[in-house]
């Protein structure tokens, strides 16, 4: 089997009403790594047909962003696709997507997505919203897949599947790590080898705190803490303990599920990463 590519609109009709049985779909936004793979593995085995689309969506960087350098390897990204068994690759250009520009007509985030990664980056989950319902509309899925690494956008695309009535199920699959601990990414390819050790220090203060678990959060957040001060090359953004679902602090004495999300600089590089754990 190879993997058959659309990038207009057409081929993905045509493609797409050949596609049998339960389908499933994988968005990405390109320089796929192992842990795309992992989704799309995850996608295989639970449906008959898998979608992976390849747009990196102008609509979700800032002005100061990344976009213009963001890495672009479309050939290894096909061949990444092919040997994994993808049936069908959609890799529209922009205008495709966005025949008139900058769409007026949005998805709104709303409060949930101006905390955290929207407070650092006003408007980036109204872009990734916008992109996903236009990408669920076009390849008609059952089923998406997205991963844990980014907690918040994952539960913004829960909530708006849920809360606009999409229809389509939403599957998380955990962070995929290298054998360090870095959770990851494809900014990592910016990463210098100095950064990269720097980099450890993240994933290093998760597990340092998710073995403190038990004695609760302010014993969780304090062993983090512990281990990003230590490394005065690591400009941290936020370190939270939070509700999973509603992305608010959990209090000292709360019990239960919480997640740990981090985001700091390192070099020139901005990562993110986070740890689901039972607190208490
Ligand atoms: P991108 O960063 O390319 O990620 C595509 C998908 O891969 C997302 O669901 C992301 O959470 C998942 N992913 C990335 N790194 C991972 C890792 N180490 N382990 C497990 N899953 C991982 O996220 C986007 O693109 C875009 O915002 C997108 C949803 C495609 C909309 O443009």
């Amino acid at each position: 089997m190879s993997t058959v590519v659309a990038r207009t609109r057409d081929e993905l009709t045509v493609a797409r009403e050949k596609l049998t049985g339960t389908v499933a779909v994988v968005m990405t936004m390109g320089a796929l790594h192992s842990g795309h793979a992992e989704l799309v593995r995850r996608a295989r085995q639970r449906a008959d047909s898998v979608i992976v689309t390849i747009f990196l969506n102008p609509l979700q960087f800032g002005p100061n962003e990344d976009l213009a350098k963001y890495p672009r390897t479309l050939e290894a990204d096909l061949e990444l696709c092919d040997r994994e068994g993808v049936d069908l690759v959609f890799t529209p250009s922009p205008d495709v997507i966005y025949p008139g520009g900058d769409p007026g007509v949005k998805i709104s985030a709303g409060a949930l997505g101006a905390k955290l990664e929207g407070a650092s980056r006003p408007g980036h989950f109204d872009g990734v919203l916008t992109v996903v319902a236009k990408m669920l509309h076009l390849t008609r899925p059952q089923v998406a897949f997205f991963g844990q690494k980014d907690a918040q956008q994952l539960l913004l695309i829960r909530r708006m599947s849920q809360d606009l009535d999409f229809g389509c199920e939403i599957v998380a699959v955990p962070t995929v790590r290298e054998t360090d601990g870095l959770a990851l990414s494809s900014r990592n390819r910016y990463l210098t080898e100095l950064d990269r050790q720097t980099a450890l220090a993240l994933s290093r203060a998760l597990r340092a705190a998710e073995a403190v678990r038990r004695q609760g959060p302010s014993a969780v957040r304090r062993a983090a803490r512990d281990v990003l001060v230590a490394e005065p090359l690591v400009l941290v953004d936020y370190l939270v303990l939070v509700d999973p679902a509603s992305l608010d602090d959990v209090p000292e004495w709360f019990q239960g599920e919480a997640v740990l999300l981090v985001a700091a600089k390192v070099g020139t590089t901005r990562l993110i990463d986070n740890l689901p754990m039972v607190v208490g």
